[in-house]
């Protein structure tokens, strides 16, 4: 039997259903596409979690997580701020409203409590487009900080 929902980790068989995943194109500017993401999971290799959503046998997002970055990579003679989180969600536009987007953020929040992380960390677009009352929804808590332009929240786990 089909799973209802699952994440498939990126493989030959798949790589081109993830590279076909495009949000709406009034939602561009909040997210990168699938393909930069997959350079970067590449260059990070274990500190990026690249997975496939698949929904009923269709690919309906794209979801990746990050393990252990350094927030303060570039301040000069700060102490390392470790965190890890959710780098990238791209529902599908034909897929979006479907609880695909909630599914995604459940698992990427398993897989840190899997590790032993207590706050997973991400960071949105704000402005028009701009996901954050998705995130506040599921719980999430603007830190006061801003990553570039977007804001940086978190889930405790
Ligand atoms: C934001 C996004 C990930 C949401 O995914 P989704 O699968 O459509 O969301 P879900 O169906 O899981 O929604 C979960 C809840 O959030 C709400 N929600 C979803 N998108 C919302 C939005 N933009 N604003 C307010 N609420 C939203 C839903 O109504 C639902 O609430 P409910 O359970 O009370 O009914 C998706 O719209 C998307 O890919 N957007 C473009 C890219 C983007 O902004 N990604 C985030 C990068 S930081």
């Amino acid at each position: 039997m089909t799973a209802e929902r699952a994440l498939e980790e990126i493989t030959p068989e798949n790589v081109d259903e993830a590279l076909a995943i495009e949000v709406r194109a009034d939602q561009r500017h909040a997210v990168s596409p699938v393909a930069k993401s997959l350079a970067e999971a590449y260059a990070f290799d274990q500190r990026a979690w690249p997975r496939l959503i698949r929904h009923q046998g269709q690919a309906v997002g794209f979801v990746m997580a990050f393990f252990d970055f350094d927030f303060n990579y570039n301040k000069i003679g700060a102490e390392p701020d470790l965190r890890s989180g959710l780098w990238r969600l791209n529902i599908a536009a034909a897929h979006q409203g479907r609880g695909h987007g909630r599914f995604a953020v459940a698992a990427v929040a398993a897989e840190l409590r899997r590790r032993g992380t207590t706050r997973l960390t991400t960071t949105w677009h704000v402005g028009d487009g701009s996901p954050e009352s998705f995130y506040l929804g599921l719980g999430f808590r603007p830190t006061g900080e801003m990553s570039d332009d977007e804001r940086v929240g978190e889930l405790r786990l």
